[in-house]
């Protein structure tokens, strides 16, 4: 049994069908990649695990219960946190307050913002925003302006504010969407670190063969939102059906 059981999960978008019979069960402590072509469904699938999309029918279990039917906050709440395609990071605010978002959501119990309020006056939550970011080599961009950043150091932002919640189960939409050889290294390079640090699930949605096949424990290949197989990265890459799905790419 995987901490993350998706049965039978079907979605459609009139008359698309963007998921069609998806089965994906993801073992704890593993790094699991899903990969595909554009359009396969992979942000589908991922959005029916945060509680964003509902499938038309299946079954989404996390540690034994049903993510489906609870609001985002809740599934969250659940230990499931997720860097978006594009990081969903609040511009106007320094890098400093955008970690204390999660913070304060977390102690209030919700996603409201009231109690953000004074930030920065409770020693406790400074210091933890503030050891999270020196985790992601962040730290000395503290007073920055959130929406200045380059695109590497907002995802490496967005990973900090997923990664402060403590979550069992991190969704990486295209970590490294976008970015620059270096800084896609340096994306591996944390990723590992903070594998190795602590207990924690990877599911990684990515097109950069190198990322996938430089973390990834597993790997199931999606194709017009059905998966085509699932295994060791060693037996995926010269799978036939790989090979077909990525016209040769992943081979
Ligand atoms: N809200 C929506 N309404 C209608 N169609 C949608 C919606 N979201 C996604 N789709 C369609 O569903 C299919 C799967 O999209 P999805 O974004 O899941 O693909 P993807 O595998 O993440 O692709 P990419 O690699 O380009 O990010 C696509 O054909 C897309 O156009
Ligand atoms: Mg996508």
């Amino acid at each position: 049994m995987g901490i993350l059981e998706v049965k039978d999960v079907n979605k459609r978008f009139g008359g698309l069908q963007a998921l069609g019979d998806v089965n994906l069960s993801v073992r704890e402590n593993t790094v699991h990649a899903i990969i595909g072509p554009n359009g396969a469904g992979k942000s589908t699938l991922l959005n029916c695990l945060v509680g964003k999309l509902i499938p038309d029918t299946g079954s989404v279990m996390f540690d034994g219960q049903s993510v489906l039917g609870r609001k985002p906050y809740e599934i969250n709440q659940m230990g499931i946190s997720r860097v978006f395609q594009t990081p969903e990071i609040f511009a106007d605010l320094s890098v400093f307050e955008n970690m204390m978002i999660p913070l304060f959501a977390k102690r209030d119990g919700s996603f409201r913002l009231h109690a953000f309020e004074g930030v920065g006056s409770e020693r406790g939550l400074t210091q933890e925003a503030e050891a999270m970011l020196d985790e992601v080599n962040m730290l000395e961009k503290r007073d920055f302006h959130a929406g200045a950043l380059s695109r590497g150091d907002k995802r490496r932002l967005e990973m900090a504010m997923c990664l402060i919640q403590r979550p069992r189960l991190l969704l990486l939409d295209e970590p490294t969407a976008g970015m620059a050889r270096a800084d896609t290294n340096n994306t591996i390079d944390l990723l590992k670190t903070i594998k190795a640090k602590r207990d924690i699930t990877m599911c990684i949605i990515e097109h950069d063969m190198h990322v996938v096949f430089s973390l990834a424990d597993r790997i199931t290949v999606l194709a017009q939102g059905t998966p085509l197989v699932e295994d060791t990265p060693e037996n995926i890459k010269g799978h036939p059906k790989v090979k077909e799905a990525y016209l040769g790419e992943a081979a």
